[in-house]
């Protein structure tokens, strides 16, 4: 089962919607990797990736929260602490076993898609409108 971006999660803010289409891309990337269930070093590279994506996009929208003021940024990088502590529970499975199993792609699909799909539509979208608001109230 691939991630797909599809309208449900647009929050209207460009920065975040571009870079949650390519973070989609690299959890599809580490999925077609887990193919090959004996092909342990594809994996871990693919998560890799993903894994300094997600980084880069979480600073991102951190940075974007400090910005405008965002008065539910502490819940909010809590939030983001969950999806870095499953990357660093699936590179310990890898470690620990052969190659990606099917539990692996499993807590991909539930810790990782499933959990972004959520988080985007609930906390990314209402980061998305507070700075819409503000930018408005700004203009009048
Ligand atoms: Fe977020």
């Amino acid at each position: 089962m691939y991630a797909e971006f599809d309208d449900t999660l647009v929050t209207g803010n460009e920065m975040i919607d571009s870079q949650h289409r390519e973070l989609i891309g690299k959890i599809n990337d580490l999925l077609r990797s887990c193919e090959d269930h004996a092909d342990r070093k594809g994996a871990v590279r693919m998560l890799n990736y993903l894994a300094d994506y997600t980084e880069f996009h979480f600073k991102a929208e951190e940075q974007l929260q400090e910005e405008i003021g965002y008065p539910g940024i502490k819940e909010h990088k809590a939030k983001h602490e969950e999806l870095r502590r499953t990357v660093s529970e699936l590179h310990e499975m890898l470690e620990e076993q052969e190659g990606p199993t099917d539990d692996f792609v499993e807590m991909v699909n539930k810790n990782v898609t499933e959990w972004l799909y959520y988080h985007i539509k609930g906390f990314d979208r209402s980061v998305a409108e507070y700075k819409f608001i503000r930018n408005n109230e700004k203009m009048i």
